[in-house]
């Protein structure tokens, strides 16, 4: 296949592959394809949320677009604290409602793109035009859609529009929605300045009114940020991902610059000394995430040195090839908690010019709000703040003070959208996921499967991963790990959680010839679609 569209929903592949067969190149679909599952994906697809798209142009040029969520003016450092200084649960808290969300970048982020990397040959309006004829004609509701909104229907019901439009959806009804039809409509005729500062920025502002939240000179406020991206190399391949405020790319780097001192090929996939050495490596570097990392905006973050070979080898220097060490004897710091929706496409054209994108609402439906007469889903990316520093939060995490909430501040991140080169410098890989900070280990575990264990895209994507964060000191692990595995890790002193899943990658592999070949998780319910 010469260009390929994964992305977490088929309807949204497709439009992405409408928009390369027009002669649109990667960031023109990527752009169709964002605001397509903004229409058919809820969970995660969003205008109310944010993320970050990383670039890859044939010839080796990058960028990194950060288009996270930003704290409003209104946010300081105990915001979700109540008097006792416990983390507020629902309204008012980070995790639901109206306070939970942070100034939604995603439109900003995408026509950005479009105007910096578009190949020019469509306009804003033509690329957003699937997903406002798919909100105005509507779809049907697929199985897992209505399956996901009925585990959400808590969330969703206590906010009438959110109620209204989404809340007792059957599978195989058509849904439509007009609201976010004309949305899109006045950001097709008005341009992406239209969420900011034009009728859609209107509306919000009037529906946070009330709650003292995101305002009129926040909305007017936001701005992409041009990020340079975070590059490291592993068995002569670059890795090039994404930099802070995401912790992925460089956490990513350090895994890797670890696990790159030993010779995984030779001890095989299944090798449980294989996994040890991914677990204890795991652990290290998110250490380094709980300590280190926040907005570096806001907080210096030494990037340079833990994304160093040499700083990799004195970690690797403490790591016991027969046993575990416990977690806390690493380093105090911070691991987040786990929401549940995120969503990653990568694109690959033509000519060779690639994106990888992961943007999220952070929640399945985000803070559950939907603002009334726009469509628009908010997220709730405030909770990836560290909503009381130093203290073990609800689920008995420590958060880390790099990364307190603060007004204008954007919340730590873990997405880690990817792209592997071949020694040569030809692209290989393009590849990401949702999950929280399970994302970094997703992409790892994927680039290890390519780079050392030979599979295809689809079995490396399809292979049973593992999780571990630092702290809990625990090994999430799939229900398909090899019995083995869990033996020779359980043999070593892990702690082995119940079976979880692990990720919904989409993958994209680039033979030598340019040849594509993509893969969607089959833990999830998206396509890989090429031509
Ligand atoms: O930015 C982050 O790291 C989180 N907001 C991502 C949330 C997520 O991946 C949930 N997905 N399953």
């Amino acid at each position: 296949m010469k260009h390929i569209v994964a992305s977490a929903e088929p309807l949204a592949s497709r439009v992405g592959l409408t928009i390369l067969q027009r002669g649109g190149n990667a960031v023109d679909a990527a752009v169709a394809v964002g605001f397509a599952l903004a229409v058919t994906y809820p969970q995660a697809g969003n205008l109310g949320g944010g993320g970050f798209l990383l670039w890859r142009s044939r010839e080796g040029k990058t960028a990194a677009l950060d288009y996270r969520e930003q704290a409003p003016q209104a946010a300081f450092r105990e915001v979700y604290l109540d008097a006792q200084g416990n983390v507020l649960e629902k309204e008012g808290g980070p995790t639901q409602g109206w306070r939970a969300s942070g100034v939604p970048g995603t439109v900003a982020g995408l026509a950005l793109a479009h105007r910096k990397l578009g190949s020019g040959k469509l306009s804003f309006a033509e690329l957003i035009e699937p997903a406002r004829a798919l909100a105005a004609g509507g779809f049907i509701v697929p199985e897992n859609l209505a399956r996901s909104l009925e585990l959400s229907a808590a969330l969703l019901s206590p906010y009438a529009e959110s109620k209204r439009l989404f809340v007792g959806r059957k599978t195989g009804e058509r849904l439509t929605q007009p609201e976010l039809a004309a949305t899109l409509a006045r950001i097709q005729k008005n341009g992406p300045r239209e969420f900011y500062e034009g009728e859609t920025a209107k509306r919000i502002v009037k529906a946070m009114r009330p709650h003292r939240w995101i305002t009129e000179a926040d909305l007017r406020a936001y701005a992409v940020k041009e990020r340079t991206v975070v590059t490291g190399r592993y068995r002569g391949h670059g890795i090039i991902s994404m930099p802070p405020p995401s912790s992925g790319g460089a956490v990513l780097i350090e895994i890797l610059n670890i696990l790159e001192g030993y010779d995984l090929m030779r001890l095989g996939w299944e090798n449980p000394l294989r996994w040890h050495l991914l677990v204890e490596a795991m652990k290290r570097a998110f250490a380094d995430r709980a300590a280190f990392f926040g907005d570096p905006d806001f907080v210096k973050i030494p990037v340079a040195k833990l994304t160093d070979p040499a700083y990799a080898a004195r970690w690797r220097e403490g790591i016991d090839l027969r046993k575990t060490v416990a977690s806390l004897l690493l380093r105090a710091g911070e691991p987040s908690k786990e929401p549940e929706h995120t969503t990653h496409f990568s694109i690959v054209d033509a000519e060779g010019n690639a994106v990888s994108n992961t943007y999220t609402l952070n929640g399945s439906y985000g803070s559950g709000v939907t603002i009334p007469g726009t469509g628009i889903l908010m997220n709730n990316e405030m909770d990836d703040f560290a909503a009381s520093p130093g203290k073990p939060n609800r689920y008995g995490l420590i958060q880390g003070e790099s990364n307190a909430v603060a007004a204008k501040k954007r919340p730590l991140s873990s997405m880690s959208p990817t792209f592997v080169t071949k020694p040569g410098g030809q692209l290989c890989l393009v590849i990401g996921s949702p999950g929280g900070p399970t994302i970094i280990n997703t992409v790892l575990q994927v680039i290890l499967n390519v780079v050392d264990h030979r599979q295809s895209i689809a079995e490396a994507i399809a292979a049973p991963r593992i999780h571990h964060q630092w702290l809990p000191d625990e090994v999430a692990v799939e229900r398909s790990l090899p019995a083995s595995v869990r033996t020779g890790l359980e043999q070593r002193g892990h702690v082995l959680s119940k079976p979880r899943v692990l990720g919904d990658a989409q993958g994209i592999l680039v033979a030598a010839d340019g040849t594509c070949t993509g893969a969607s998780d089959p833990r999830g319910h998206g396509s890989a679609v090429g031509a």
